[in-house]
């Protein structure tokens, strides 16, 4: 009887988020504030097709999990469960504050009483940089040698997609990306971006003890020209490349 009522409510959760976003108030108030952050405006726009790689999140954390014989996974941020229910774990904990997971909580509370170690970790909680960040200096203490670290959209398309806060009425990315420049700078972290699905950043630590590059003075202001301008900065590859990096790794 919970059950059903949990995935009535899941349902009605997501016909409300699509009334919303294509409801005209809604519209109204996106272009309104659209206007008002105009000064973060970017012309640019990258073609990205997430669609036409036939890969996406949920094959690439399959492929973490696969590395180990009986992985312990978390994830932050589970929303209707698409990847969780799709990771074939027999330990898994989810955390969420409003749905999906096993955890009902943010990710702040569930670490700062969390006991447990995992091998694979997937961030794609709230999409902001200061919260992002803190997930990944939270998950790292916690991941068992050998683990991997994979965060979702980090490969916004435009401005509109990455702004904080929200601005877009479809896909938002949130400026996750900002802490990829942390990631790529930071000694003992081996750290690539896949070019699929929004871009999926994956990480293992090399030694003990890593800390995380402290950019965000640099980074916390910076809108999508930054992302734009220094991208080729960025460690990021093809599936195919990804893939074979995670394979041959011990
Ligand atoms: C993009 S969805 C997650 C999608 C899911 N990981 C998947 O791949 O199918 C983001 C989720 O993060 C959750 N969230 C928001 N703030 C959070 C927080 N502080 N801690 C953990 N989860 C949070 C939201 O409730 C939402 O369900």
């Amino acid at each position: 009887m919970a059950e059903k009522r949990g995935k009535k409510w899941y349902k009605d959760l997501a016909l409300y988020q699509f009334w919303r976003r294509n409801s005209s108030l809604y519209r109204i108030r996106l272009n309104r504030l659209q206007r008002q952050y105009a000064a973060h405006a970017d012309p640019r726009r990258f073609d990205w097709d997430w669609q036409a790689t036939h890969f996406n999140r949920i094959a690439l954390v399959n492929l973490l999990v696969s590395k180990f014989a009986d992985p312990a996974y978390l994830e932050i941020g589970c929303e209707f469960d698409v990847m969780f229910n799709a990771v074939p774990a027999a330990s898994k904990v989810g955390v969420d504050p409003y749905s999906g997971g096993t955890e009902r909580t943010t990710s702040d509370a569930f670490f700062a009483r969390n006991t447990s170690r995992f091998d694979v970790v997937f961030i794609d909680g709230l999409h902001t940089y200061d919260q992002v960040r803190r997930d990944i200096v939270n998950a790292i203490p916690v991941l068992n040698k050998g683990g991997w670290i994979a965060l979702h959209d980090m490969m916004p398309r435009d401005w509109i997609e990455q702004h904080v806060p929200v601005v877009s009425g479809g896909a938002w990315t949130g400026d996750v990306w900002k802490v990829a420049f942390e990631l790529a700078s930071t000694e003992g972290i081996d750290f690539r971006i896949a070019k699929i699905d929004y871009g999926v950043g994956v990480f293992r630590l090399t030694r003990d003890n890593v800390v995380l590059n402290d950019m965000f003075d640099e980074l916390r202001d910076r809108q999508f020209d930054y992302f734009a301008d220094n991208l080729g900065k960025l460690p990021v590859v093809e599936w195919d490349q990804a893939r074979a990096w995670i394979k041959s790794a011990n």
